[in-house]
């Protein structure tokens, strides 16, 4: 089922998301909500506070085109997205990163917008997936990228508080103008 996506500058998207203690059916329909909205949008990831739930939960679905590295912004069908490939990635914790790199990110809350912005190049993280199951997994790549800007939204951040102050006032004019 598809979930309203809410858009930025919704104060929901600064809420500092909660752990996740019991990993039952509601957080199955929410990880199952998720992913079919994400497809909805052709999003490569999505937190839980993007569709309302403050809860520490987030999906990645790398489209296989693009797991040599590519950009957020182009299009996929979704046949380049199983269901199955999806990773549910819930409490999330990283324990380890190192290196930076500058990648151009986008987010379904800021439709339309694409920036550079600079985090670990290497991250190692522990999660549990929707059965409770407690999982690490590694990545210097891609996906190291987009599990870092996701767990950013569980923390109630998004990417362009990570621009520099003179292109964030840009953003925010051309944001205000564009939603009028
Ligand atoms: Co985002």
């Amino acid at each position: 089922m598809l979930r309203e996506i809410v858009v930025y500058p919704d104060k929901r998207l600064k809420l500092i998301s909660k752990e996740v203690t019991s990993f039952n059916g509601a957080l199955h329909d929410l990880l199952d909500d998720m992913y079919d909205t994400m497809r909805s949008k052709n999003g490569v990831g999505l937190a839980a506070i993007q569709v309302g739930v403050d809860q520490r939960v987030l999906i990645i679905n790398i489209p296989i085109e693009d797991e040599d590295g590519d950009s957020y912004g182009t299009e996929h069908d979704s046949n380049d997205q199983p269901k199955e490939k999806t990773m549910e990635i819930i409490n999330p914790v990283i324990v380890a990163q190192d290196g930076t790199e500058k990648f151009q990110e986008g987010c379904l809350s800021l439709p339309g917008v694409y920036e550079d912005v600079e985090r670990a190049k290497h991250v190692k993280v522990e999660y549990f997936d929707r059965e409770g199951a407690k999982h690490t997994l590694e990545d210097d790549g891609f996906l190291a990228v987009v599990i870092q800007h996701e767990i950013d939204h569980l923390d109630g951040k998004v990417f362009i508080e990570k621009l520099s102050f003179l292109k964030r006032k840009r953003f925010e004019k051309e944001w205000a103008k564009q939603q009028k």
